[in-house]
């Protein structure tokens, strides 16, 4: 990327942060922007993870330390960045993590101006800090998941291979046309992503057919297989890469981490 900018100092400073969102729970939301934030930062990317999701999985993913101060303690305003941002296993990873008090926020945000911006505010200087900024949502299309959307330059939808995916898929893309709209008209849809794949059955196999159908390029070619490594891994604290760092779940974050670099050369072409 670096090398297609003629100003090399501003190529650096220039982040992307891609949200992952599906109001449905369970998908791989978070389990992709831990291992695609993991691999991304072997292949020597700095990548900072936010987790947006008061129930803190993806602070558990990556061994945060949950009674520090997180993203509701910077959003607040109670808090700086330098003060929240906490280091993990993986070189190049850190993250800013959710606490408990993030529960409240959703009901505390709902009667403030600017109620979609509250994240977007405390990112925004953020980002150019770093390549990839990631933000976890949580399983529903309510403000956390707004506010994300919001502060996001993409938007990364996990799916999982079975029929009632395709269903909240048409609700999830009417937000994201809402938001453009509305909030942020640069937010892109950057993907749909296959998760939890078994190739076995035939209908995983016809509903990726048929998403490729009607998303073509814009479904990732990568597609995440159902491999229990990345089950057990969250609760080692680690990211696959190290937990099991030759397993299928982590070969397969590898091959997505490629492709995410590739599809940005091109982008910036
Ligand atoms: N490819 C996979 N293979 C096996 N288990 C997975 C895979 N991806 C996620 N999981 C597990 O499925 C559950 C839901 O995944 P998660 O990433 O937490 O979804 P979400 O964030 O969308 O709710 C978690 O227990 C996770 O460890
Ligand atoms: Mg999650």
């Amino acid at each position: 990327m670096t090398g297609m900018c003629p100003f090399g100092i501003l190529a650096r400073t220039m982040g992307v942060s891609i949200a992952f969102a599906n109001q449905k729970g369970g998908v791989g939301k978070t389990t992709t922007a831990a291992n695609l934030g993991a691999a991304l930062s072997e292949l020597g990317k700095s990548v900072l993870l936010v987790d947006f999701d008061p129930q803190g999985n993806l602070s558990s993913a990556v061994g945060a330390d949950r009674d520090k101060p997180g993203v509701y303690e910077l959003i607040a305003g109670d808090d700086e960045a330098s003060r929240v941002i906490q280091p993990t296993s993986q070189d190049k990873l850190t993250i800013i993590p959710a606490n408990a008090n993030l529960t409240g926020a959703n009901i505390e945000l709902v009667n403030e101006q600017q109620r979609e911006f509250f994240l977007n505010e405390v990112l925004e200087p953020l980002i150019p800090r770093y390549d990839y900024v990631f933000i976890d949502s949580p399983p529903s299309l309510g403000l956390l998941t707004l506010n994300a959307l919001v502060a996001a330059d993409r938007v990364m939808i996990p799916l999982q291979c079975e029929y009632f995916a395709l269903e909240g898929l048409t609700q999830l893309l009417k937000n994201i046309k809402k938001v453009q709209n509305s909030f942020n008209p640069d937010l892109e849809l950057y993907g749909i992503l296959f998760t939890m794949f078994d190739s076995r059955t035939r209908l995983a196999n016809d509903v990726v057919q048929e998403v490729i159908g009607y998303f073509g390029k814009r479904v990732f070619r990568t597609i995440i297989p159902r491999n229990v490594r990345l089950s057990e891994a969250p609760s080692h604290g680690i990211p696959v890469t190290q937990y099991d760092t030759d397993c299928a779940g982590a070969r397969s974050y590898r091959k997505l981490a490629e492709e995410v670099l590739q599809r940005g050369e091109k982008e910036t072409r």
